[in-house]
């Protein structure tokens, strides 16, 4: 007993001690999480005030805007704010499920624009050519050509496209190559319309292998990911070609880089983190990614801004133009990689123009010796034009020269159109242009039931719907 006494006095006396100590090692450590957690927020904050924001307020009724990529991301954001100002935009995506999702999604924050589903991939040149007549045939005029979509894969899977070219090259940039060629006299005949290409600064590791486009013979193994580089810094030859090539035209070409942003572009090469590297890896995340509304603005702003009214080209980081790495100055390399394209994806390639003043020409272009396309219309195709396009103001409609072609019967089973209607004349007034956003809403919801295959999309979305609720369950 008195042993035990003895025991246990010591016991209760180190306890009564040490509870102060304790509770100020707990107060400690709770100190210094919040200040982590707060400084790392505060830092945060600053960054975000540094990531450009579009700025512009410019409305977009009645334009014609195309997203490749429309579905996730940084392209979904951007088809979520051009739609918000009033836009028509086309979501042209590889997976219509995902593609309707992300229209159900946009239209919970807006009931503007209008929002139209194509099937598109840019891993298979027919289903390009297929997108593109499809647009040509519905739309007379194409304001903005968004080249958004992309992908990032492990060289090590050696994937190719249906074509056969390597992933990165084909879908990131000859996809987008073709998909642009096909529609450029259409986007030319639109006034002040814009081609933006969504690049990356990995450009900067980029190298344009002539002798190596599929990379069979290899690639740098010290970069996480040589080909995706090779791509993006293609992309911005070919925003320097194209622009070259449109001169003293009213199109602006634009290439950008977004930022660092937290999408699903890296979801077959990230690697596979437990709970403890997720939770090392959420505060680099926090710290330095965007979320994709963020992601977006850039490319908000080259499609927009009034700012770039005018400008022919330009290369944007965070809402502004910016100067280039030395490997992306290469005129030379940017002339070849157009040709070397326009042979890959089967289209007739240019000549050379060799020696003084001579002049090659091809299917109704000129391309003088500086390298400058004109356009040459004779007389006759002029008068056609003209007919052709009084029978287009007699007919079908309507705003600024679009005319939405009726579709042919039999095509409209096929169509992929999600919410399309008539656009209504001219730019609205304010008034006007809330009334017929709020109408735009409710004909939207009424065209999602009424058009096309929708009933087929429909049942394809209510399926996921249930699959989704019987998972949940
Ligand atoms: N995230 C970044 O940090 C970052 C940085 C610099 C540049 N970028 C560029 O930003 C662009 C958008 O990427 P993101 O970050 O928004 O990634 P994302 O969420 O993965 O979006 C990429 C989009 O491209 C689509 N796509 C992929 N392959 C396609 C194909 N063969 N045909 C048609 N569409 C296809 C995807 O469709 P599915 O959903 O069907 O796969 C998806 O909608 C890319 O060009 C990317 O290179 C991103």
């Amino acid at each position: 007993m008195g042993s035990g006494q003895m025991y246990l006095n010591p016991g209760v006396q180190t306890d009564s001690r040490l509870w102060f100590p304790i509770l100020l090692w707990t107060m400690g450590v709770v100190g210094v999480v919040v200040g982590v957690v707060v400084g790392l927020y505060i830092i945060r904050k600053y960054r975000e005030r540094k990531w450009g924001q579009c700025k512009s307020k410019r409305r977009m009724e009645g334009k014609i805007v195309v997203i490749t990529g429309a579905n996730s991301g940084i392209g979904k954001e951007t088809a979520r704010d051009l739609a918000s100002r009033g836009a028509i935009v086309i979501l042209a995506c590889r997976n219509r499920l995902a593609a309707l999702e992300a229209v159900r999604d946009i239209r919970t924050t807006t009931g503007d624009g209008d929002l139209i589903v194509m099937d598109l991939d840019l891993g298979d040149l027919a289903s390009v050519r297929t997108f593109a007549s499809k647009v040509l045939e519905k739309f007379s005029k194409i304001d903005v050509l968004i080249n958004n979509a992309g992908v990032f894969i492990p060289p090590e899977e050696r994937k190719k496209t249906k074509d056969g070219f390597e992933i990165h090259m084909g879908v990131n940039h000859l996809g987008h190559f073709l998909l642009t060629h096909l529609l450029l006299d259409r986007i030319q005949s639109t006034p002040s319309s814009r081609i933006v290409l969504v690049s990356s600064m990995l450009y900067k590791r980029g190298k344009i292998d002539f002798d190596n486009m599929d990379a069979d013979k290899g690639w740098d193994k010290n970069e996480r990911n040589q080909l995706y580089n090779n791509s993006k810094l293609a992309n911005i030859f070919h925003s320097q070609e194209l622009a070259k090539r449109l001169q003293g035209s009213s199109v602006g070409v634009f290439v950008l880089c977004p930022g660092f942003v937290y999408t699903g572009l890296m979801r077959y090469s990230a690697p596979k983190f437990n709970w403890i590297q997720k939770l090392c890896f959420a505060p680099i995340m926090f710290l330095f990614m965007r979320n994709a509304q963020q992601g977006s603005q850039t490319t908000i702003h080259s499609a927009v801004s009034e700012e770039l009214d005018g400008v022919e080209w330009g290369f944007l980081r965070e809402c502004k133009i910016d100067g280039l790495e030395e490997v992306a100055q290469d005129s030379v390399t940017a002339a070849r990689l157009w040709d070397v394209s326009m042979t890959m994806v089967g289209e007739k390639t240019v000549g050379v123009a060799e020696g003084e003043g001579e002049l090659v020409e091809e299917q109704g272009v000129v391309l003088e010796e500086e390298g400058v396309f004109v356009e040459e219309e004779d007389e006759e195709e002029e008068e056609e034009e003209e007919e052709e396009s009084a029978g287009e103001d007699e007919g079908v409609l309507v705003d600024e020269g679009i005319t939405l072609e009726d579709d042919d019967e039999e095509d409209e089973g096929e169509e992929p159109v999600v919410a399309e209607k008539e656009v209504s004349e001219g730019e609205p007034s304010e008034g006007e242009g809330e009334e017929a956003a709020s109408s735009s809403a409710e004909e939207d919801d009424e065209a999602l039931v009424d058009i096309g295959s929708l009933d087929d999309d429909k049942r394809l979305l209510l399926q996921h719907q249930d699959q989704k609720n019987s998972k949940s369950k």
